[in-house]
């Protein structure tokens, strides 16, 4: 590729130099729809001949040159404003001037987006294969913590005590509904722009159907002046790509929390984790920050492309060629992020004795307290305040509520029997609640098989 993006022989008589001719081009940016554009530019000659707007024997040396194209790469494309026009120079270069009949019936209007729109394809469809790998360890370490206990926090205050698997298999939902938005946002993306010329349609006979069933793309646009400006596709891309970034972000932040001597629930495996140059006592999980950190980023090349596009009139604007690098780094961040995020829970120590201690500050069993006086008849609000004095009582002493003898307790509730030291117990708490979705073993389970059926279906690897 020669570093003077401009005096390309397509555009030679307008674009032929000046000082903004570096600030013009998206060239170098263009790189990662090189294989869009070569794809977009077959379907478009393969549809020229089919329908006897370019003879067949020229259509097939433009289809021989970009091959020869293909094979040399992008590094070695002439100068250009951009891939599409420096891809045409290197046609006519191979072919000569007949070379040129490959713009017959388009513009580079309809061509920048189907090349969106086909890199966008690829990327979705990587995007939601990670998203079940992600699952899939997830599930993995969930199946192998369906009795392990630890402490549920709201507002980031003990609460009551739940499985770790059932902890994990909430981020399993998170990354299913990605996979979903992936999948919904591919609707959308997957729709030819390809015949709608520069914002008019064409008056050549073009078959804008054929030219979707060649790139792969089940259906057509239906309005040319949409079909040029519409970038609302990449900003559900985008937008899906933030929401993952969250969840992701939210799991690193669990993941640092944990790593915390104060919680002490993961040794975090070294290859994720640094020390500090000067305390030697420190792991810090630096992977989980990072991620973390990408979030912002993520969620401004949302804005950025949103930005973008509000002040747009029809049809197509210049504007639209800063839709590229927004969407190229979200795509790279969430490879990155996604993919070590899989590995890094692989891998994660989970210290389950001290999950287990956690539970005994807090009151976490002060719940089952309450739901056990109901049991025995009594009104839901009269045994919450029960259970409250019972708390009080017991953090004036300093001990557990089950260290309370049975006579305390009676004292503030005559219904309590000996059998309420069992209800207290936190596994018993946790093994109690198999109602649908909730996080008792059996129900952990079936969220497990539905899981496994889920990736059975979705391709899992393991399923
Ligand atoms: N590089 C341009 C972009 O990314 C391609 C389309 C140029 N079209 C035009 N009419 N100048 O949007």
């Amino acid at each position: 590729m020669s570093d003077d993006p401009g005096g390309s022989a397509v555009r030679r008589d307008r674009f032929s130099g000046g000082p903004a001719r570096g600030f013009l081009s998206s060239l170098a940016d263009d790189a990662r729809i090189f294989e869009a554009d070569l794809a977009v530019d077959r379907a478009h000659v393969v549809m020229l001949a089919e329908q006897g707007i370019v003879e067949p024997g020229v259509a097939g040396e433009i289809l021989g040159a970009l091959d020869e194209v293909e094979s040399a790469g992008h590094e070695a494309l002439p100068a250009g404003e951009d891939v599409h026009e420096a891809i045409e120079t290197a046609v006519i270069e191979r072919v000569g001037e007949e070379g040129g009949r490959m713009h017959t019936a388009r513009s580079r209007n309809d061509e920048v987006a189907a090349c969106l729109r086909w890199r966008l394809r690829e990327d979705l469809l990587d995007a939601a294969e990670t998203t079940v790998r992600l699952r899939e360890v997830l599930a993995g370490v969930a199946a192998e913590h369906t009795e392990t206990v630890m402490p549920g926090y709201t507002h980031l205050q003990p609460a009551q005590p739940v499985s770790l698997a059932q902890h994990l298999l909430a981020y399993a939902q998170m990354f299913m509904r990605d996979h979903e938005r992936c999948a919904d946002a591919l609707k959308r993306v997957q729709v030819s722009p390809l015949g709608a010329g520069a914002l008019a349609g064409t008056t050549f006979p073009v078959e804008p159907k054929f030219s979707a069933s060649q790139v792969g793309f089940p259906e057509s646009f239906a309005n040319s002046m949409d079909a040029v400006s519409d970038r609302d596709f990449a900003a559900e891309a985008l937008f899906t790509a933030a929401l993952a970034a969250m969840h992701l972000s939210r799991l690193c932040e669990e993941i640092i929390l944990w790593a915390n001597p104060g919680f002490g629930f993961v040794t975090l495996p070294d290859a994720f984790a640094t020390g500090s140059s000067i305390m030697p006592q420190k792991k810090n999980p630096d992977a989980a920050e990072i991620m973390r950190g990408k979030t912002g980023r993520v969620y401004g090349n949302l804005v950025s492309l949103l930005t973008t596009l509000k002040g747009l009139p029809l049809t197509y604007n210049r504007d639209l060629q800063e839709d590229k690098e927004p969407f190229f780094d979200s795509d790279r961040t969430m490879r990155a992020c996604l993919s070590i995020m899989a590995a890094m829970l692989g891998e994660l120590e989970f210290e389950t004795e001290a999950m287990r201690e956690a539970l005994s500050e807090g009151f976490l069993n002060a719940t089952e307290l309450a739901d056990y006086l109901v049991a025995r008849g009594m009104p839901f609000r009269e045994a919450h305040h029960a259970a409250g004095q019972a708390v009080a009582l017991a953090e004036a002493r300093d001990v557990e509520l089950d260290e309370l003898s049975l006579s305390d307790l009676q004292k503030i509730a005559e219904e309590i029997e000996d059998d309420v030291f069992d209800a207290l117990d936190y596994e018993t708490a946790v093994s109690r609640r198999n109602a649908p979705g909730g996080t008792g073993p059996r129900s952990v389970v079936a969220q497990l098989d539905a899981v496994g059926a889920w990736l059975a279906k979705n391709g899992g690897q393991n399923a």
